[in-house]
């Protein structure tokens, strides 16, 4: 890591956390995801006497050209705010740090994506829209994911929960009571792009049921707004069971979140699903109250999750 001066700019993003709706919102149903503030990346920015820019992270240290394959995504963004800010793609450190596990559906390339563009136009003191944060954003995540629903990027440059459906304004969602989530990694990559190819894959081969059981996502998401609006504790668990149901029936979860979902449901939670892409990633549980969720969250940990966080959902 590159020790930068005090004279830097930084700009900062939470991560994501998809409560209902993953997968169906690929196919025009509405989703509700939160900001995951547990989860951070702060992307700096300094000037260096260089005819290149240089990226400075965990993963990589060295020129803008020569970022490995999957950070091509950020290379293309940071070319892109570059260009809209009408400067050339040198004399510049950019220095990445995060918090979020990678590829793990809690929205670490969007993270990514819009701390570096507001890094970048907070650096030439530029003003930024929310249309073009999330246009610039938009283009990392196509590299990550093919054909992002944009959920993502919506989810971790909003501070309240957000009502999503591709092509649509993006609303607020209401909470009527504190809700009580926990969330658990189960320290495998999860491959969103090829759990979203499955299911397209799906749709051709059995176009009748995986239709079916994308209706009923959108479903439970209609009446998971509903719950969380009438503070419906109950409801809202069930609907996560009922979610975990239609996500397994479509092949996107895995043994791995099976285990840890039925974990949290025998430590208590009412109910549980995978949150992301699945196959790999997290897992989000929701529990009665902040002591029942520490120890759901421990009973995790106990079976082997790599890692895990609760906190309370609120307005
Ligand atoms: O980035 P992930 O793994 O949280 O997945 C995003 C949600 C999906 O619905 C699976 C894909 C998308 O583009 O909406």
């Amino acid at each position: 890591m590159i020790n930068l001066s005090k004279n830097t700019v930084v700009g900062s993003s939470h991560g994501k956390l998809i409560l209902v709706g993953e997968h169906s919102v690929v196919y025009g149903k509405p989703a509700i995801a939160l900001p995951l503030p547990l989860v951070e990346v702060k992307a700096s920015v300094q000037s260096v006497l260089n005819d290149t820019l240089i990226i400075d992270s965990m993963y990589y240290v060295g020129p803008l050209p020569d970022l490995p394959e999957k950070m091509h995504g950020i290379a293309a963004c940071i070319k892109e705010t570059l260009k809209y800010l009408e400067k050339p793609a040198e004399g510049l450190i950019i220095k990445l740090e995060s918090t979020i596990p990678l590829g793990r559906g809690l929205g670490s390339s969007a993270a990514v994506a819009i701390a570096v563009v507001r890094s970048l136009y907070a650096y030439y003191g530029r003003k930024l829209s929310k249309g073009e944060l999330l246009e610039l954003a938009h283009l990392a995540e196509t590299y990550a994911h093919g054909n992002p629903s944009g959920i993502d990027t919506a989810a971790a440059s909003s501070d309240q929960p957000i009502w999503f459906q591709k092509g649509h304004q993006i609303e607020s969602v209401q909470i009527g009571r504190p809700f009580y989530l926990v969330v658990a990694d189960t320290g495998r990559v999860g491959d969103t792009h090829a759990a979203v190819a499955s299911i397209k894959n799906k749709s051709t081969i059995n176009p009748i049921d995986t239709q079916h059981s994308i209706d009923q996502l959108g479903e439970i998401s209609e009446q998971a707004r509903v719950a969380l609006a009438h503070g419906n504790v109950k409801l809202l668990g069930n609907l996560l069971n009922a979610a975990q149901d239609k996500l397994t029936t479509l092949g996107v979860s895995d043994q791995g979140l099976n285990q840890l979902v039925n974990v949290a449901r025998d430590a208590g939670a009412i109910g549980a699903k995978l949150t992301g892409g699945g196959r790999g990633g997290c897992i989000v549980a929701l529990a009665h109250n902040m002591n029942e969720a520490k120890s759901i969250a421990i009973a995790l940990e106990k079976a082997n999750a790599r890692k895990t966080w609760y906190f309370t959902l609120t307005e």
